[in-house]
């Protein structure tokens, strides 16, 4: 027995001073509780006692009774005061991240001050390398206007399911790779543009994080759209973010970048902790040499950006041509046991090592 159904049955019964109206849509249904066999109503008369109390009370017992087990013991009792709301109100999305997100441990924005980085491929390769460490891992596409997790992961086309919670909707996310993905690309035709704007968008990127049911995560990473405007300050707002990853490239010429990004996070008003840096393509390593690294964007570029902004350097990743094949394959490269599954594999330890700090 569960209040909704107490509810259900108090629409049976009508005010016979009220037209057809019954008592849930007559605001006159107060607290209802349940527990056990025992079933509680309350009802709100308004401002003055109405004649019909008791006859309504009666009805109330009797509504129950014809719904309920024998055994059921019910308690109707009447207070006079304001009329209550028709419903126990609906839950919005903002309690939902209460109960969701609560159980997620780590909360890690994967973010960079550029565009075209491989933000994507780091926070893809590093959910697929945390979850072969062991860890629950989910991972939330949170760019709107690209989003590349569908094709990254090979689950274009894939529907998320949703579920009634009972007083609101929860989606399920997508599992592959012993990983949970969410993307707004799996509510689009693929190919079809995503036309939303500032505060659009940013509700919709809220909703689909925090109304999916991630259950019990170590880590839920988010994919950060490119650069450092507003709806990044309103995703690490209103999503309870621990903090963030910085993405690079090794030119002299990204450090403005990073420092953007830096800056993003550091700010007095988002202040969140920065977990670290990943420099990606940090060398070039050719598939038929798996032993050389070639430095074609100079050398220690992340290990002294790391050092000016005092954060540790916790990834380097090499150029491989594998890494965007397995991409645009859909398999992820942090699946195999070559050089690049490595990278990233030693990047997912060192980022579980800095958040168990
Ligand atoms: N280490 C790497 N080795 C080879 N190719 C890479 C590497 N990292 C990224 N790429 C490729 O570079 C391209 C851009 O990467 P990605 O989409 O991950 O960047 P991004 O920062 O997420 O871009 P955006 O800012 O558009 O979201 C992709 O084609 C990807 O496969
Ligand atoms: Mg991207």
């Amino acid at each position: 027995m569960t209040q909704e159904q107490i509810y259900d049955m108090l629409r049976e019964v009508q005010h016979p001073g009220k037209g057809d109206r019954n008592l849930v849509e007559l605001g006159m249904v107060g607290a209802v509780s349940v527990q056990g066999n025992k079933v509680h109503v309350t009802l709100q008369l308004g401002e003055h006692r109405d004649p019909l109390t008791d006859y309504l009370k009666g009805s109330v017992r009797a509504a129950i009774y014809r719904h309920t087990p024998v055994d059921t013991e019910i308690e109707v009792d009447a207070v006079v005061g304001k009329p209550a709301e028709e419903k126990p109100k609906k839950k919005t999305v903002n309690d939902l991240t209460l109960e969701e997100v609560a159980q997620v441990r780590h909360i890690i924005g994967i973010a960079s001050g550029k565009g075209g980085v491989g933000k994507s491929t780091v926070a893809v390769n590093l959910a697929v390398a945390l979850a072969r460490l062991g860890y629950r891992v989910g991972l939330a596409d949170a760019d709107v206007y690209g989003p590349s997790v569908p094709l990254m992961t090979g689950t274009e086309g894939a529907v998320p399911e949703a579920m009634e919670n009972g007083d609101g909707e929860v989606i399920l996310p997508i599992e592959k790779f012993g990983v949970k993905w969410m993307s707004i690309g799996y509510f689009a035709q693929p190919g079809q543009a995503l036309i939303w704007r500032g505060p659009m968008a940013c509700n919709a990127l809220k909703q689909m994080i925090l109304q999916v049911r991630w259950e019990v995560l170590d880590f839920l990473l988010i994919d950060m759209p490119p650069g450092t405007g507003d709806i990044h300050i309103s995703l690490v707002n209103d999503i309870p973010m621990e903090g963030a990853l910085i993405v690079t490239t090794p030119q002299a010429v990204a450090l403005a970048d990073v420092e953007k990004g830096v800056d993003m996070f550091r700010n007095e008003k988002i202040n969140r902790k920065i977990f670290g840096l990943v420099e990606n393509m940090a060398w070039f390593t050719p598939a038929e040499l798996p032993e050389n690294k070639y430095y074609i964007f100079g050398k220690d570029g992340g290990v002294k950006m790391a050092r000016q902004f005092g954060i540790p350097l916790i990834g380097q990743i090499p150029i491989v041509q594998s890494i965007r094949e397995s991409g645009d394959g859909g398999q992820p490269a942090a699946l195999s046991s070559g050089p690049d599954g490595l990278a990233f594999l030693e990047l997912a330890r060192n980022l579980a090592e800095q958040a168990d700090r």
